[in-house]
């Protein structure tokens, strides 16, 4: 129904299967999300192509129930959103080619969303859809810190006439935070994705325990023109942007196998981990608990040493660049923004400073299809629309 202010959105980009229809970028009327966590954690990672194979398997119903739970037709709808980028393509396509048949069968204008937007407006979805509406959400400039299974990156977010303009100002050279997480709770034989079991455990161990350090970037090599060692999407030069807000992951990872070795953390207790997390002699599903009895002392000070240190690094180089920018409001989205320590710290640092900082509910810091459905809002209101030739673009970067 034209006027109706609602989007169904689409996401497919990497291991979740998700559809939501918003009102206006800020009611969320439903929002579903088959994770392919099961299908993937045997294997300790995503695998692209079974990714692509659940997605063709779950979109159908999973669009059905979001058009079910928000109780509208395809009918009622003003558009059709999907994420076009950045991902893996085969999964991509999967959502891409579904929304445009959708789109096309039932007359709607298909709106291509980038999912770093997607996880922006995660934040202001939030905000939007506070009790009294918060003006705030689009009128003032913010410093946003995506970070990710696949991306750490730190943009410039300024409104202008309704709708986000984004300027990169730092990002990994490596490895994203979230990866991070992911391979080091993958070497002490934890599951998979690493991030949630890393949170918890990390409450049991000393996180001064060992004193993980962050050197300065060197960017010469990086300035010679070399491209950056990632798989995210395409940004500026790193020559271009301030060597004090870039970030590298691939360190710490390595620094905590040396640690495992070098202490000779008991490796009967990893395999005992690994063997309840891959389901083998595991009596059921693996909990908190049971993970917790088979880590030793010092297995818990390493976990919550390396967490404590990855969001210290986080934290320094976000509020060093607000700060340089003169921007007042953070906002931190992305699957590692529902870190605990990453939440109370960057929420007693930004009070210390004055400065405010605001996160996406639990749900909608993962991926999902209703920050898709928010960030498509402003697009359609200036009627930004995708032609029917739209493709994936696994490498699509946000902003300049
Ligand atoms: O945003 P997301 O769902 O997918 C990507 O776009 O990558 O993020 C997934 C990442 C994974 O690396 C996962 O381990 C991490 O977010 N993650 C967490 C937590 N929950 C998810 N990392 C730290 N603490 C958490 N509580
Ligand atoms: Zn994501």
């Amino acid at each position: 129904m034209p006027g109706s202010g609602l989007i169904l959105a689409i996401e497919s980009s990497c291991d979740e299967t998700a559809a939501a229809v918003v009102e206006r970028g800020a009611r969320t009327l439903s929002s579903v999300v088959a994770s392919q966590i099961a299908t993937h954690a045997r294997y300790g990672g995503v695998v692209p192509e079974l990714a692509s194979r659940e997605h063709l398997r779950a979109v159908v119903p999973v669009v059905r129930a979001a058009l079910a739970q928000a109780g509208v037709s395809l009918g009622d709808l003003d558009a059709i959103a999907v994420t076009s980028g950045p991902g893996l393509a085969g999964a991509l396509l999967v959502g891409i080619t579904y929304a445009k048949a959708l789109a096309f069968a039932n007359g709607l204008p298909l709106i291509a969303v980038n999912h770093l937007e997607g996880h922006i407006h995660a934040v202001l979805l939030n905000e939007r859809s506070m009790p009294d509406g918060n003006e705030f959400a689009d009128t003032e400039p913010a410093l946003a810190l995506v970070v990710s299974g696949g991306h750490t990156h730190l943009y410039l977010a300024t409104p202008a006439e309704g709708s986000w303009h984004y300027s990169l100002i730092g990002r990994t050279l490596d490895d994203a935070a979230g990866e991070a997480f992911d391979k080091v709770a993958k070497l002490l034989g934890l599951g998979y994705p690493g991030g949630p079991w890393i949170d918890n455990l990390a409450l049991h161990g000393n996180p001064k325990a060992v004193p993980f350090a962050f050197s300065r970037i060197k960017t010469k090599l990086h300035l010679a023109g070399k491209a950056p060692r990632t798989k995210a999407a395409k940004t500026a030069p790193i020559a271009d942007l301030d060597p004090d807000f870039l970030f590298s992951f691939s360190g710490i990872k390595t620094a905590v196998l040396r640690y495992v070795e070098l202490h000779n953390l008991r490796p009967e207790a990893e395999s005992r981990r690994e063997a309840l997390f891959m389901g083998i002699d595991a009596p059921a599903r693996p909990t908190i608990e049971n993970a917790l009895a088979q880590c030793e002392p010092q297995t818990l000070d390493l976990i919550a040493s390396f967490q404590h240190a990855v969001v210290g690094d986080l934290l320094k180089k976000t509020f060093a660049a607000a700060e340089s920018l003169g921007v007042r409001r953070i906002l931190v989205t992305g699957g590692v923004a529902a870190n605990r320590e990453l939440r109370t710290r960057f929420t007693s640092e930004a009070a210390r400073r004055n400065v405010s900082v605001s996160f996406p509910t639990l749900a909608l810091s993962t991926d999902n299809a209703a920050m898709i459905a928010a960030a498509a809002w402003p697009r359609f209101v200036a009627k930004e629309f995708a032609s029917s030739e739209l493709s994936a673009d696994p490498s699509l970067a946000l902003g300049r």
